[in-house]
């Protein structure tokens, strides 16, 4: 088969499938209130806020992990500062889920991943994303007393959790002592930070920052795989590059046809995705994406892509994923 059609009821769905979008631009907006008054009055009332929303977090990613996964990944609106929160979390709820952690255990995962940069939020939003250039000696300062100031702040908020605050304080650390901010090694980091410390180092190479562009997600894994055993986990590595697939959803693609797609979803087959073609192959905007099954040789992806330009990208992406129900 060359063309995977949308079937009736999928039909219907895309009508009005741009809810996974609004999901995440509502949770986004709710984590940044949520940010604002913690900062403004630490009190267990704005904590229990984190528990809600990592809660919807873990209902969402095991309704449509695929669609989340590509929103975050896609996501380039600079008012979204907390977008590699939101995408730490999704990435430490299907490691955890992979690796068998308990569901309550990934909720407190969860939530330590959405306030790992607590103790440097002003630093965040104002300066450090768009920064073009180096860090002043203040802002290495500050960088590496976050963690420990993330620490103080969820405690004086009534966090009482080891592994939510240890993986706060632990996220920078990394298994050869090369961390900070107190180089611990090994088994002296709990597996929360691990797991922390993995989806943040992801996120942070599939994300731009105001000193260098995205790597393409494939080549962010491929980075990570050649660190595994080294300052990252070997297990949990192994873990996200089964969770994240070879292209992840979100990734670019050309195909042996000349289309550019974006990766919706894995298929059966894990190393030939379902993509949706937004560009023709005579370089044409579609006016509709076109969904293809990778594993046709029609339609076999030849390299990875950065985002195109498409004067109607948003409209032709909201229509890929299915809703997430709240
Ligand atoms: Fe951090």
């Amino acid at each position: 088969m060359s063309t995977v059609e949308p079937d009736e009821k999928q039909t219907k769905d895309d009508d009005k499938s741009s809810d996974i979008f609004i999901w995440v631009d509502v949770q986004h907006k709710f984590l940044a209130d949520t940010f604002d008054q913690l900062l403004i009055s630490p009190d267990r009332k704005h904590i229990s806020r984190c528990l809600y929303l990592a809660h919807k977090i873990q209902h969402a990613c095991q309704d449509n992990s695929m669609g989340l996964l590509a929103v975050l990944q896609l996501n380039r609106n600079p008012r979204n500062q907390y977008v590699k929160e939101l995408y730490a979390a999704v990435l430490c709820e299907l490691i955890g889920r992979q690796i068998g952690m308990r569901p309550s255990a990934r909720l407190l995962l969860l939530c330590a991943a959405m306030t790992q940069d607590i103790g440097m939020l002003d630093l965040q939003e104002d300066r450090l994303d768009k920064q073009a250039t180096g860090l002043t000696e203040g802002q290495r300062r500050q960088i590496q007393k976050h963690p420990l100031n993330g620490l103080k702040i969820l405690e004086q908020a009534g966090v009482k959790d080891s592994v939510w605050l240890s993986a706060v304080e632990q996220h920078h650390e990394r298994l050869d002592g090369k961390g900070y901010p107190q180089a611990l090694s090994g088994d002296q980091i709990s597996q929360a930070a691990r797991i922390l410390a993995l989806a943040d180092i992801y996120v942070a190479m599939a994300r731009p920052r105001g000193d260098r562009p995205a790597l393409l997600p494939r080549d962010a894994m491929k980075k990570i795989f050649h660190s595994r055993g080294e300052h990252i986990d070997a297990d949990l590595a192994k873990a996200l590059i089964s969770v994240l697939g070879t292209q992840p959803p979100g990734s670019w693609v050309r195909l042996a046809n000349n289309e550019i797609a974006v990766v919706i979803r894995r298929s059966d087959i894990p190393a030939f995705p379902i993509v949706g073609s937004v560009i023709s192959s005579q370089g044409e905007h579609l006016e509709r994406a076109i969904i293809r099954d990778t594993s046709d040789r029609s339609f076999t992806m030849v390299e990875m892509v950065k985002a195109p330009f498409h004067f109607n990208l948003g409209a032709l992406l909201c229509v890929l994923w299915a809703k997430i129900s709240d």
